[in-house]
């Protein structure tokens, strides 16, 4: 556990984690920080106590001594989120005192007692709610619905402008001692860019319109610092971690970037002999190509890729006469984070029967994605020739889509 100092009064605690998947799911290559903050006033609050993954509360004790905060005099502990990654720390928290109060949002009650079973010493706060911690510290309080549980809100200190807005505005990726966007290189902001951007297409984007409605809410506030539950703290351009969240929230209805994402699978080599046609002829006509194989590449990989994607290549055979299991299961998840609207081409190859592409088109149909797709191109056994140049045609139609795609939005 690492502790910091934010502003005058507000210090930051985190905790990073690695060599765990993320959500029971993600595989987080580079880790993730887990990020409290303490608030000082009169009074003394907590927000989002995420640090039970190393030893608290000693580990705590020990980082609240450095910065002269006393355990016992924390009056509040503000839960923005129920999920245990911000919440999982209140029955340690209950060890250093019975009569501290829970300050959460009235759809946190309900989840209060089935995961922690505290129903005494909550404080219900909503829209325009505020807290005086005294000191001319005042906290207020904006529900931010869905973004991530349907409970979730974000808490602004009026006296430094700081947003504390949980898993908005989040990355992936483990931080060293330096934490604040004005201690770190532009490599090290670009790292955490791309992190931003996994971290939000695994956890985020089925819910990218609540995120919208969350920036609505939280972006008119007068900001000064926004400093999340995961990631860097933006001290210095708290507006370029908006003004990212605005474009990866756009990505869900596209157009995005001038980027194809590949899927491709293969069992014995034959759709694979098509790829590099595909990457070359792809990379040639000035667009990005992101691939993947499957089931190697994992899904969270997939979707970092597709999120800022305008276009989708999907290359894969058939498989007992529907599609190829591992590529099934991706388009299906693809699906439920409602990766909508993008420029895709099908590939593939088959033994007698085919059946793949009725199984794509169900799937397309069941999330309503509404790709727009060429037509495809599918062979039986190995491609020829003629396949490979039809390949070649078709990747320099679907780079002249994406880019007309991008260039009318
Ligand atoms: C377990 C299995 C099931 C298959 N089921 C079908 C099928 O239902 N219909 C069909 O046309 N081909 C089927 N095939 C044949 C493959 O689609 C064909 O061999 C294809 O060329 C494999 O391409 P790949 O080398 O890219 O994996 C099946 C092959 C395997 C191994
Ligand atoms: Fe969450
Ligand atoms: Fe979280």
């Amino acid at each position: 556990m690492n502790v910091s100092t934010v502003t005058d009064g507000i210090f930051r605690l985190s905790t990073n984690v690695e060599n765990i998947l993320f959500e029971g799911l993600w595989p987080i290559p580079n880790g993730v920080s887990l990020n409290s903050y303490i608030v000082k006033g009169e009074k003394t609050a907590l927000i989002d106590g995420v640090c039970g993954w190393d030893g608290v509360p000693e580990e705590l004790f020990a980082m609240l001594d450095k910065i002269g905060v006393a355990p016992e005099s924390i009056d509040y502990v503000v839960v923005n989120h129920m999920e245990p990654d911000h919440s999982g720390w209140i029955e340690d928290f209950k060890k250093i005192r019975e009569d501290f109060t829970i300050v959460t949002s009235k759809k946190a009650v309900p989840l209060m007692k089935s995961f922690f079973d505290v129903t005494n010493d909550i404080m219900v706060v909503g829209d325009g709610d505020t807290l005086d911690l005294g000191d001319g510290r005042v906290l207020a309080f904006a529900e931010i619905p869905n973004v991530h549980w349907p409970e979730t809100i974000a808490t602004f200190d009026t006296k430094s402008g700081t947003l504390m807005p949980c898993d908005a505005f989040g990355s992936f990726g483990s931080i060293g001692e330096a934490a604040y966007d004005d201690q770190l290189s532009e490599e090290q902001i670009a790292f955490f860019e791309n992190e931003a951007i996994r971290y939000y297409a695994n956890i985020v984007a089925a819910f990218s319109l609540p995120v919208q409605k969350a920036i609505a809410k939280c972006a008119p506030l007068p900001i000064k610092i926004i400093a999340p539950g995961h990631g860097i703290v933006w001290r210095k351009n708290p507006q370029k971690i908006i003004d990212d969240y605005i474009r990866y929230a756009s990505y869900q209805k596209g157009p995005c970037e001038n980027e194809v994402t590949v899927i491709w699978g293969s069992m014995y080599g034959n759709t694979e002999q098509t790829i590099n046609t595909v990457v070359r002829e792809l990379e040639q006509n000035g667009i990005k190509v992101h691939a993947h194989r499957v089931p190697e590449d994992s899904w969270g990989d997939v979707l970092a890729s597709i999120w800022s994607s305008t276009g989708v290549v999907l290359a894969m055979p058939t498989y007992e006469y529907k599609m190829f299991p591992p590529m099934a299961a991706v388009l299906d998840e693809l699906g439920r984070k409602k990766v909508l609207n993008r420029q895709a081409f099908r590939i593939g190859s088959f033994g007698w029967s085919g059946g793949a592409q009725k199984e794509l088109d169900e799937i397309m149909q069941r999330h309503r994605m509404n790709w727009s797709f060429l037509e495809s191109v599918e062979f039986q056994g190995k491609p020829t020739e003629e396949h490979l140049t039809l390949i070649k045609e078709r990747c320099a139609q679907l780079a002249q889509n994406i880019k007309d795609a991008v260039a009318a939005k």
